[in-house]
């Protein structure tokens, strides 16, 4: 794990409050992982606690690492106002990410991702690595949006897109879930699906009472319940079911934030 100042190679507002911050941080681009993140420290020492942001996107060549965050709070207000050429501490990649090896498996042969919100951006790194992985796996990527896509032709190499939102204007009119029941016909039960999701709890809630009725492995990042990022706020405990059926509350920032979905109880 690296933690160093880094310096910004470029920011922009993609839409009303969200920013993407390229960063100029070769170690932590080399050593990403889908469904990792990272700690930004911002400058003003009146805000000690780190922001956590999943990481959008990794590459170890040019030691660019993306980031997608919305402005919610002072801390990430004050990180919208940088621009590039700003130094700030990071540290990371953090977290367990997504187990990518699931998606070999021989009996696997739909690779879902549904992402909501800020739960997208992770999804593009991960949608990358799966096509490089498995390019004879269909991927199909499903993304829950508010109202307007703000993130969509970065994901266009790597798989079909299907973009849902209440009112329609981001393609289909609906929640992730319409859009999976209305793009998937499950005629074979020997054909098992592998889906991945990060978003709102109560989307993934939904997935996880919807899935039961099909043949499907599920993987779920519950990475927005984070505070501090690395286990001393105790303010990220998720209940999960245990090997032996017990069931006990694990910091997400140091169990995950990927855990199996079948796990995972959601109150
Ligand atoms: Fe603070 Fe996990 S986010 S302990």
């Amino acid at each position: 794990m690296f933690c160093d100042y880094v310096s910004i190679h470029s920011q922009e507002e993609m839409a009303p409050g969200i920013y993407r911050m390229v960063l100029e941080a070769p170690e932590a681009a080399a050593a990403a992982a889908p469904g990792q993140f990272v700690n930004l420290y911002v400058n003003n020492p009146s805000m000690l606690l780190p922001r956590p942001i999943s990481i959008c996107e990794a590459d170890p060549e040019s030691g660019l690492l993306t980031l997608i965050y919305a402005v919610v709070g002072h801390g990430t207000d004050e990180l919208a106002g940088y621009t590039a050429g700003t130094r700030l501490r990071l540290m990371g990649p953090l977290g367990n990410g997504f187990p990518l090896e699931r998606a070999g498996q021989e009996s696997v042969r739909e690779i879902l991702l549904v992402g909501g919100g800020l739960g997208i951006p992770p999804m593009l790194f991960l949608a990358r690595k799966l096509h490089e992985m498995y390019p004879e796996k269909g991927i199909r990527i499903f993304n829950g949006f508010r109202s307007k896509p703000w993130i969509e032709e970065e994901f266009m190499p790597y798989g079909e897109i299907f973009n849902a939102s209440d009112d329609g204007r981001s393609g289909f009119m609906g929640n992730v879930i319409d859009a999976m029941e209305y793009k998937m016909i499950f005629t074979d039960e020997n054909i098992k699906a592998l889906l991945y999701t990060c978003g709102p709890l109560p989307m993934m809630r939904a997935i996880q009472k919807w899935q039961q009725g099909y043949n499907m492995e599920t993987w779920f990042s519950l990475e927005e319940r984070m505070g501090c990022g690395f286990g001393a706020c105790a303010g990220c405990p998720a209940k999960l079911r245990m090997p032996d059926g017990s069931v006990a509350r694990k910091g997400v920032c140091k169990m995950g934030p990927v855990f199996p979905g079948e796990d995972v109880i959601f109150e």
